[in-house]
């Protein structure tokens, strides 16, 4: 079973990940970018090692949380998806994610999956008709335990909103079924759940007991009818988690269920926030195992995201715009801080002042900065050309060459590991140690005192630290990778999907990549400086 948490560079074998197909009931807040970034820098690290990678987004667009609010806007719910859909789609690309495929649940292959799924989950018996009573919450689309709810009946998650009394007929599906298999399977794969943390609520959570769980709704038309009963409609989440298999199949092919799962299948990495562990770590290994299909390799639940110390809400008034970020700051810049600054499974906060500080003193001062004025000097001492000196005859012991010959290997297990803040800081380490040995070496006094050999190798160390460093963060910071890699006088885009064959990893990811001799570009800054905006975003 393939999963990340052992990274093997050489791996050449298909690696299929996930976001959460986001509710369009509103625009896309910074929770949903959050998710998406994680998903596409890992993305991004395995094409670059040359693997086949297949990143999964969309939508969730059924359900009467939809419906509602479609209803409140006066659209109609089919063009109320179709809006935000595209809010999604646009935001994806200013973020620069590079994905595969975009699944909505309204798409009708999506139905021809979800009844097929539902069929064979039938003729094993693990639906049945029966009552079901209980406190709903619109919001998560979920029941709550009575025990869970704050006072005046309000979610938990969604503190502002009152649960509403349920008592109706539903099918459910035979989840207590699956108690046993379930344990055993997380006892077998411990990585299955992620981090630590997360897997110890849900090991918890099961050990409780597991009870059947409705998967379909009476008088709610806004779903895909329940197959040979269309009084009901299939559960918004039961749906949902399925829009992860229709997305494996080719767009162009007839929507089947083997067809779906004939070539991406198992997922390796489904990426979550940690409000919606129970449906991917207990629900959904159970709809599998119930339909005879192979298990995820990992489900990774990160932290959630507060403003200023606080959490994020629109009651709260604090919510982060993510398109305002982006415009105001440039999609690399956004990019970097999350992943940087947080630890990844942890909660984080988004403070401007900070944001602020970050970017400039990592990407302006300790990367940019050391490119440019290392440029102007190859331009003056070296002719505008990577120096040519004898990349072997630099000492084993030089202290770059010993960062950057183990900095690699690092990095992939950092990346595997899901440990971006890690992978980021390890290869900042590197840069600043770049910026103390140029001024500690001195290269112009080298050079005025006519050492040209040693100039150029002190220069050649630098460069190819950049390089080094620009390459490994390529996948976090995609445009001012490609932006340094090119004054580095390499003709090539970091962001094509092709950059696996473009730039063979296993040279690329060592220390002494840089060709001596190749002509340097034109130095230029490769991240402005950023000041604090008039007005608090
Ligand atoms: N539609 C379901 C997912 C179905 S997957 C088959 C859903 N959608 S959502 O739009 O409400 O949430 C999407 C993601 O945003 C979740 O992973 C959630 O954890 C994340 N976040 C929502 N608010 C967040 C923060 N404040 N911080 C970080 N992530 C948060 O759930």
């Amino acid at each position: 079973m393939p999963f990340p948490m052992m990274f093997d560079p050489g791996d050449r074998s298909p690696f299929a990940l996930t976001t959460p197909l986001y509710y369009v009931n509103d625009l896309p807040h910074i929770g949903s970018a959050y998710t998406t970034i994680a998903a596409d820098v890992v993305a991004r690290f395995h094409r670059l090692t040359g693997r086949p990678v297949l990143l999964i987004t969309g939508t969730d667009e059924h359900g009467q949380k939809i419906l509602r609010t479609a209803q409140e806007r006066g659209v109609d719910p089919q063009t109320h998806c179709d809006q935000i859909a595209a809010g999604f789609m646009a935001l994806w690309q200013t973020l620069n994610i590079a994905y595969d495929r975009f699944s909505r649940t309204t798409d009708p292959r999506h139905e021809v999956i979800v009844q097929e799924f539902f069929q064979r989950v039938w003729e094993r018996g693990d639906i049945y008709k029966g009552q079901q009573q209980g406190w709903y919450c619109v919001a998560c689309e979920e029941f709550k335990e009575e025990r869970d709810l704050l006072p005046q009946h309000r979610c938990p998650i969604h503190t502002n909103k009152a649960v509403e009394w349920r008592d109706e007929e539903n099918y459910f599906f035979r989840l207590s079924n699956y108690q046993d298999r379930l344990e055993q399977f997380y006892a077998d794969q411990p990585q299955f759940i992620q981090p630590e943390t997360r897997r110890n609520e849900v090991l918890n959570f099961v050990k409780q007991g597991l009870q059947d769980f409705s998967i379909s709704r009476v008088n709610l038309e806004w779903g895909f009818p329940v197959p040979n009963d269309p009084d009901h409609t299939l559960y918004v989440w039961f749906d949902a988690l399925l829009g992860y298999v229709t997305a494996l199949q080719d767009p162009t092919e007839p929507p089947s269920l083997a067809g779906a799962i004939a070539q991406w299948w198992p997922i390796n990495l489904h990426l979550i926030g940690k409000d919606i562990l129970r449906f991917h770590a207990v629900y959904w290994p159970a709809m599998l195992m119930s339909a005879g299909l192979p298990l995820p390799g990992q489900v990774f639940g990160h932290g959630f995201l507060t403003k200023d110390g606080h959490k994020m809400g629109k009651s709260q008034g604090n919510t982060l715009d993510p398109v305002a970020l982006v415009d105001r700051y440039g999609a690399d810049a956004v990019r970097y801080y999350f992943l940087k600054e947080i630890e990844f499974g942890k909660d984080g906060d988004f403070n401007e002042t900070r944001f602020i500080h970050v970017l400039n003193a990592d990407l302006a001062n300790d990367l940019g900065n050391l490119l440019n004025r290392t440029l102007n000097m190859a331009g003056r001492y070296c002719g505008g050309k990577v120096p040519t000196i004898d990349q072997a005859a630099i000492p084993a012991d030089h202290p770059l060459k010993t960062m950057g010959q183990q900095l690699g290997s690092i990095v992939e297990t950092a990346y595997g590991q899901l440990a971006f803040s890690r992978a980021c800081t390890a290869i900042l380490a590197l840069a600043q140690a770049s910026n103390k040995f140029l001024d500690e070496a001195a290269p112009w006094t080298l050079y005025k005192q006519g050492r040209q050999a040693e100039t150029e190798t002190v220069l050649y160390t630098v460069l190819e630290s950049v390089r080094l460093a620009a390459y490994l963060l390529s996948p976090v910071i995609p445009q001012i990778s490609t932006a340094i890699y090119q004054q580095l006088g390499f003709n090539v885009d970091l962001n094509q999907k092709t950059i696996g064959d473009l730039l063979p990893y296993k040279d690329h990811a060592a220390w002494g990549g840089l060709p001596p001799g190749q002509a340097l570009g034109k130095a230029q800054p490769v991240f402005q400086r950023l000041e604090l905006g008039p007005e608090a975003i």
